[in-house]
């Protein structure tokens, strides 16, 4: 049985059918040929966009020539309320100076520290899903709180559970509620001179979101310069000066990268791990090795992480069938000639790791979930040149090493402790609102072992 994929739309289908299927869901909404297609163009009143699905050109795009690629204004539009000037969104020097700062808190000899906050989560993951004997549960809400947890011990060292974690949390959860355009306003970008209305509540939501995060930014400053701050990311972040101008974040600044790593850092990597779970209940037998290979946690630390090779590798193969940031758009500085067609200034170019790590010119058996293809010829060409779940080149996803220390680590905390087996007539169907999601969500029974 080979893993759900959406049903692509006809060829060929009339404009407005198109706005109808994309406002329903950006996957489906795509035709069979992009999975065979090198590039393809989309022509509309409004505007131009282009999908390549090349290697070389991914690569021209991401790696060579990021400064001529910014990311696209019209998909910060509908995320400015909330994220503000966060590193997600913003380009140029002000994204150069963000990274300098933010980046040294995420690079590999801080996972190490990072690694018992982590830990602490998946174990009251674990805690949590005692008791549920043979139930049905949704996957989904299961990971997307265990990775809520994740982000505020490793960032600031509080539970889920305190007061102000735990509505963020919630508030967050509205918001996306509120925002399932989000996607469609990237691709179908309305023409300029259209005011940008966002709606009553979803402002509101913003703002407390905001509020609520401003409120733990506040208190961490009074914290460090009390000097009795907890060694995490927040604290890093905020010490560390950027080497060029020496300035910290100012107290907004960090407001919005703290909202960022919020909404990049537990959607992602909820919407991976819900997956990874679907696919151990479909593939039992993988279940079983990872369950055996999951032992080497009975004493658990950062060194035991490196005898997780199935698990990382299953959470590898997971983020390639649904990664879980579907399509990324940027938009042309220039005029560029991209396989013998010009794309004009101000086109939107899009880039869908979905398409990509399913491309039938390159992957072999690309809609087959196989772990062991990692260590195949074709498997480490394409992670090379046709796999990008945390996108490439300078703008590469900050929290990459993280999520691969947090992905296979939850996983295998979560198979030691349970099974989990699939429930018939419940076969999820993958859908893209903000991250890859299943449609009426994942369901699995549970059973301890
Ligand atoms: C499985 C988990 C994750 C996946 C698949 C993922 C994927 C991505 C992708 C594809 C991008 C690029 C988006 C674009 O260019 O349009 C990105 C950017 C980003 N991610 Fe992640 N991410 C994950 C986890 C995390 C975590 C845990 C954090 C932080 C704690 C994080 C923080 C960020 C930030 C700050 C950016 C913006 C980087 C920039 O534009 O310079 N992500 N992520």
């Amino acid at each position: 049985m080979k893993p759900p994929k959406p049903t692509p739309r006809p060829d060929q289908v009339s404009l407005w059918r198109y706005l109808k299927l994309f406002r329903k869901d950006l996957l489906s909404a795509q035709p069979q040929r992009l999975y065979h297609a090198w590039m393809a163009e989309f022509r509309t009143p409004f505007f131009r966009s282009y999908m390549i699905n090349q290697p070389e050109l991914v690569d021209t795009v991401l790696k060579q020539r990021p400064e001529d690629f910014p990311k696209s204004g019209r998909i910060s539009e509908g995320l400015r309320p909330l994220l503000g000037d966060s590193v997600f969104l913003t380009n140029g020097d002000t994204w150069k100076r963000q990274r300098r700062i933010i980046d040294p808190a995420f690079e590999g000899g801080r996972l190490k520290d990072t690694f018992p906050a982590m830990l602490e989560a998946a174990q009251a993951c674990v805690t949590r899903l005692r008791g549920q004997e043979g139930q049905e549960i949704e996957c989904e809400e299961l990971t997307s709180h265990a990775a809520a947890d994740v982000i505020f011990r490793t960032l600031f060292s509080v539970p889920i559970e305190h007061e102000v974690a735990a509505q963020v949390f919630e508030k967050f959860r509205a918001y996306q509620r509120q925002q399932p355009l989000l996607n469609l306003a990237a691709f179908i970008p309305v023409p300029r001179w259209v005011p940008r209305l966002h709606a009553h509540n979803t402002r509101r939501n913003a703002r407390d979101i905001r509020d609520l995060i401003k409120r733990l930014t506040a208190e961490r400053a009074e914290l460090i310069d009390a000097g009795k701050a907890p060694d995490d990311l927040a604290t890093k972040i905020m010490t560390t000066p950027d080497p060029e101008t020496r300035h910290c974040f100012d107290t907004q600044e960090m407001v919005d990268q703290v909202a960022i790593f919020f909404l990049a850092g537990h959607e992602t990597s909820a919407s991976a791990l819900a997956w990874t779970l679907y696919l151990m209940a479909l593939y039992p037998e993988w279940q079983e090795k990872l369950s055996v290979e999951a032992e080497a946690l009975d004493d658990p630390s950062f060194g035991a992480m490196s005898k997780l090779k199935l698990s990382r590798d299953v959470f590898r193969e997971a983020l390639r069938l649904y990664p879980p940031v579907p399509m990324m758009v940027r938009e042309a500085t220039c005029t560029e000639h991209f396989r013998g067609r010009d794309a004009p200034k101000g086109s939107q170019i899009v880039i869908s790791p979905w398409h990509l790590h399913r491309h039938e010119r390159l992957w072999e058996r690309p809609d087959e979930f196989d772990p062991q293809r990692w260590s195949t010829k074709n498997g480490k060409t394409c992670q090379r040149k046709a796999y990008i779940p945390f996108s490439t080149g300078p703008r590469v996803c900050t929290g990459a090493g993280f999520a691969m220390v947090e992905g296979p680590l939850l996983l295998s905390m979560l198979l030691r402790k349970f099974r989990f087996e699939l429930v018939e007539g419940r076969t999820p169907v993958p859908v893209a609102h903000l991250t890859v999601r299943s449609k009426d969500g994942i369901w699995l029974r549970v059973f301890e072992r």
